[in-house]
């Protein structure tokens, strides 16, 4: 996978809940790569939280942020890359990770998705309304991108370490 990687960076794709973070932190450490959440990175290039953010520039600046962001951590590699769940839906930013990365969707279905996502309440776009409305919809508009990814995984593994395996094996 290493070699196969070259320059390029792995990249993780997929809902909120998904467990992009949490698998990407491991798969680093198997690798021996260097690990970047894009959400954590751009909140450090902004200097506020994600929900500060979207309330005080809104949605189409943190998209742009997550682009610029996204290209230096692809510029950088190989690294291992945590990506938003809209990362992939911005087809500039989905261009640079298809050019300079292997994507990865990690997939789940909607009742893992909700029961994860429950465990922080952090997301802006989940904040209004009823959030198991929100992911639903939100995955039906999204999923079809999502298959664009080099590779799929299941991700509703509850082991996250049952997934980097996986990960690792059809990378
Ligand atoms: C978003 C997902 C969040 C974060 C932002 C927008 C999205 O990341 O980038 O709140 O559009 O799905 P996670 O997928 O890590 O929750």
């Amino acid at each position: 996978l290493l070699a196969r990687l070259g320059q390029k960076s792995l990249v993780l794709v997929g809902m909120p809940g998904a467990g992009k973070s949490s698998v990407g932190r491991r798969l680093a450490k198997r690798l021996g790569l260097p690990f970047f959440d894009a959400d954590d990175e751009i909140e450090k290039a902004a200097g506020m939280t994600i929900p500060e953010i979207f309330a005080s520039r809104g949605e189409a600046e943190f998209r742009l942020g997550e682009k610029r962001v996204v290209a230096r951590l692809l510029q950088s590699g190989p690294n291992v890359v945590a990506t938003g769940g809209g990362a992939f839906m911005t087809e500039e930013t989905r261009a640079a990770i298809r050019a300079g990365g292997i994507s990865v969707w990690l997939r789940a279905d909607l009742p893992t998705l909700l029961r994860r996502v429950k465990k922080r309440n952090d997301r802006p776009l989940l904040a209004q309304g009823d959030a198991a409305e929100r992911l639903a919809a939100l995955l039906a508009a999204r999923e079809h991108l999502y298959a664009l990814a080099d590779l799929t995984v299941d991700s509703r593994e509850v082991l996250h370490d049952t997934v980097v395996d996986d990960v690792i094996a059809r990378a």
